[in-house]
């Protein structure tokens, strides 16, 4: 199997912790690809219409896309059931993480792309104000839940926006506001799987 991905994107991040954490990681080549909304890669375009990354090339020749689909993949392909809970109150409980985290990363990015890539002149500081109020809403949510359990892929959804917040925003200290949360994400930083993943 062949990832699209970069070693800074959180959302590819998230597909090759998965694949540590389910054995697969060996079989996964990475092909890394430098992107930016303002500079597709035309290869990448030809498996994913929508240009980003992760994109996975699988051994059947089909292309999966975005992390959500690819983690799940991965599951099955390990026997099914493994970061996915099968049912009940669990399933619906890391679905809904990995949506609440997505989002987190998902805002965090847009405010990279803001901050780094777009000209001073055009930048627009009530919207990024508007994603860093998703994201501080969604760590304060964070904060109240109990992460402890099964690193399953709300957890992992977790530590890996949590990770991208360190990684682009450190200024931001969002664990001295939320100390439960903050020593969570301390305890699995050391998990090998996100310790072998962290973008430098
Ligand atoms: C980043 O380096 O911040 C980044 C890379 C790929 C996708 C999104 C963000």
């Amino acid at each position: 199997m062949k990832l699209f991905s970069s070693p800074t994107s959180p959302f590819a991040r998230k597909v090759r912790v998965s694949a540590l954490e389910l054995g697969l990681a060996e079989r996964l080549e990475l092909l890394e690809v430098s992107l930016s909304p303002v500079n597709p890669h035309a290869t990448l375009r030809e498996h994913n219409p929508l240009g980003k990354i992760p994109a996975l090339l699988t051994d059947a020749g089909e292309t999966l896309y975005d992390s959500p689909v690819i983690c799940e993949y991965l599951d099955a392909l390990a026997g099914g059931n493994r970061l996915w809970p099968a049912s009940g109150p669990a399933r619906w409980q890391a679905l809904r993480r990995q949506a609440l985290a997505d989002g987190i990363t998902d805002a965090a990015v847009l405010v990279r792309y803001e901050s780094a890539a777009r000209p001073a002149q055009l930048r627009w500081t009530q919207w990024t104000d508007g994603q860093w109020l998703k994201i501080r809403t969604a760590l304060e949510a964070l904060e109240q839940e109990s992460l402890d359990g099964p690193f399953d892929i709300g957890a992992i959804s977790v530590a890996c926006a949590l990770g991208y917040l360190a990684f682009r925003f450190p200024e931001e200290r969002w664990e001295e506001r939320l100390p439960r949360l903050g020593a969570w994400y301390t305890a699995v930083s050391e998990r090998p799987s996100l310790a072998a993943t962290r973008p430098a």
